[in-house]
């Protein structure tokens, strides 16, 4: 089995129902581009309405508690995101990591939560520039993994995405050197072979995520083990979204 590349766009904390005619524009141009599979995370706010509107691409949330129910005044469960229509939820996003403080070991208990609700899961990962700075950005990356992808899982290939993105490139306009891109998606590879066995391990897709653009998608998806992006602010326009959508 060889899955299609795979086109996330995270709309962060961007959009209100003006931008559902963006998510139709993205569903329509997603039935034409059926070699690629496409995908959009919107706020939790949307997250309905883009699953009403949707006939091709899936609906995903950014974040999940990783309780099921329960006194957590402002939060939302897997469950409560399953519900409303999504398929997957993006979870351990540096901006999270950040901003609110997650570790790994909670990640890994959202992520945790999360198939247990029935979504799949793209687990983020990525160095801090003064770790790659360092020459440790690979020792970084892999023990975030370690310690943030749960114990057990079940139909991994299908269930589990891998997206690496480096903090220092994430809406800055600049990325990795292709050579950097492919060592750190190789070491990632390697880890995953080792944790899941060979066949398992060497499908899981590893999305490349951090200032992706139509004007570098090509290159940089066709880097080897780079099964698709993760896109933040060139997922806010069908018109971009979907020429990095074309370049897959
Ligand atoms: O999750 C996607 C992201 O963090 C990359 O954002 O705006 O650099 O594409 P951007």
């Amino acid at each position: 089995m060889s899955l299609r590349p795979y086109i996330v766009g995270n709309w962060k904390m961007n959009g209100t129902r003006a931008m559902l005619s963006e998510a139709r524009a993205i569903d329509r141009a997603a039935q034409r581009y059926m070699k690629v599979e496409v995908a959009v995370a919107p706020p939790f706010t949307l997250i309905h309405a883009v699953h009403r509107e949707a006939e091709q691409i899936a609906v995903g949330a950014q974040d999940c508690h990783a309780d099921p129910d329960g006194a957590h005044t402002g939060d939302i469960s897997a469950t409560m995101a399953a519900d409303a229509g999504a398929k997957f939820v993006i979870l351990g996003h540096s901006e999270r990591r950040q901003d609110h403080g997650e570790s790994n070991e909670l990640v890994r208990s959202k992520a945790e939560a999360a198939l247990e609700a029935g979504l799949k899961v793209i687990l983020c990962c990525g160095e801090p520039e003064e770790k790659r700075d360092e020459g440790k950005a690979e020792e970084f990356v892999l023990t975030q993994l370690k310690l943030s992808l749960p114990d057990a899982m079940e139909d991994v290939v299908e269930r589990l995405t891998i997206a690496y993105e480096p903090i220092w490139a994430i809406g800055t306009g600049r990325t990795p050197t292709l050579d950097d891109i492919a060592a750190m998606h190789g070491a990632i590879r390697a880890f995953l072979v080792e944790r899941f066995g060979e066949e398992d391990g060497g499908q899981i897709r590893i999305l490349y995520g951090g200032s992706v653009k139509p004007e570098n998608a090509r290159e940089i998806l066709g880097v080897a083990n780079v099964g698709g992006a993760l896109v933040g602010g060139a997922s806010l326009t069908a018109d971009s979204f979907m020429n990095i959508a074309l370049a897959a």
